[in-house]
């Protein structure tokens, strides 16, 4: 079965209010992609009909954020981001761009404090939470990542990090607009990475629903595949993936939204025993 054929429907679908079972599957491309290939990735997602528990993000760098939305509009399936914003809306910032300027080029969702950016650009708890009030300002859908170091992970602190991290990130949120969350422990990311264990991701996202609340998504991220993308959508509490390198092919992503888009299996014995 092809995700063609396993998942299409008309291209119609607006997820606004996300319900409890809806299935997040997004990319960030980070630094990667010509205006061509991020184009041509965007039309290959134009065309597919999206299963309706599924919703797809995807993320281009700053450069393709418009060229994306061309091709992917506001009022289509799927939602277009942007890697990063200032949480001042415009002013004397030399090389950042703003929140009304993503929003601007076509992005509906805005990423704030990937392990990345807290690792090499100085991104600090204090940044992450203007962002998040900038993007809810301005009507963008915040998607935070939090995650743990390893040696964070060594010393028996990964909990209180990744806590104090959504508690930093959700200071001053009220309870009702929608901010994702993204548990990605910095140890599992990127070509090193190690993927994390089912019990590991199990324990932290817990902890993270028990700070946020439970009506905030909580995805997965950190060397996504299409090896144990089944079991992560599988534990409870995992909302859905959040893929780097495992997407940044097209036919990778839509391999992993047809993923997301099969119901979990059963238990044995039925949903009863
Ligand atoms: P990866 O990246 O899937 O390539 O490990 C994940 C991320 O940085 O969000």
């Amino acid at each position: 079965m092809t995700p063609a054929t396993c998942w299409r429907r008309p291209p119609s679908n607006v997820v606004t209010e996300p319900t409890s079972t809806t299935t997040w599957i997004g990319t960030s491309w980070k630094m990667t992609k010509t205006l061509a290939e991020a184009r041509a990735y965007a039309r290959v997602l134009a065309g597919v009909g999206w299963a309706p528990r599924v919703q797809p993000f995807v993320i281009p760098p700053a450069t393709a954020i418009a060229t994306v939305a061309e091709v992917l509009p506001p009022d289509g399936a799927v939602l277009v981001g942007a890697q990063d914003a200032h949480w001042e809306d415009e002013g004397a910032w030399t090389g950042e761009v703003s929140v009304p300027q993503v929003k601007d080029a076509g992005a509906r969702l805005l990423e704030i404090g990937h392990s990345e950016r807290r690792a090499h650009f100085a991104e600090t708890d204090e940044r992450v939470n203007l962002k998040v009030h900038a993007a809810l300002r301005h009507g963008l859908l915040p998607l935070v990542c939090v995650g743990e170091t390893a040696q964070q992970r060594a010393a028996g602190a990964a909990l209180d990090t990744v806590t104090a991290q959504v508690t930093a990130a959700l200071a001053g949120v009220p309870a009702t607009p929608q901010v994702l969350l993204a548990y990605e422990p910095v140890w599992a990311i990127g070509e090193h990475g190690t993927p994390a264990t089912p019990e590991q991701v199990g324990d932290v996202v817990a902890a993270i629903a028990s700070v946020a609340g439970p009506a905030r998504p909580v995805l997965y991220g950190g060397s996504v595949s299409l090896d144990n993308a089944r079991g992560l959508l599988d534990l409870p509490g995992v909302a859905g993936l959040f893929v780097g390198r495992a997407a940044w092919d097209v036919e990778g992503f839509l391999a992993l939204a047809d993923v997301a888009a099969q119901p979990a299996p059963q238990a044995p014995g039925g949903p009863y025993s």
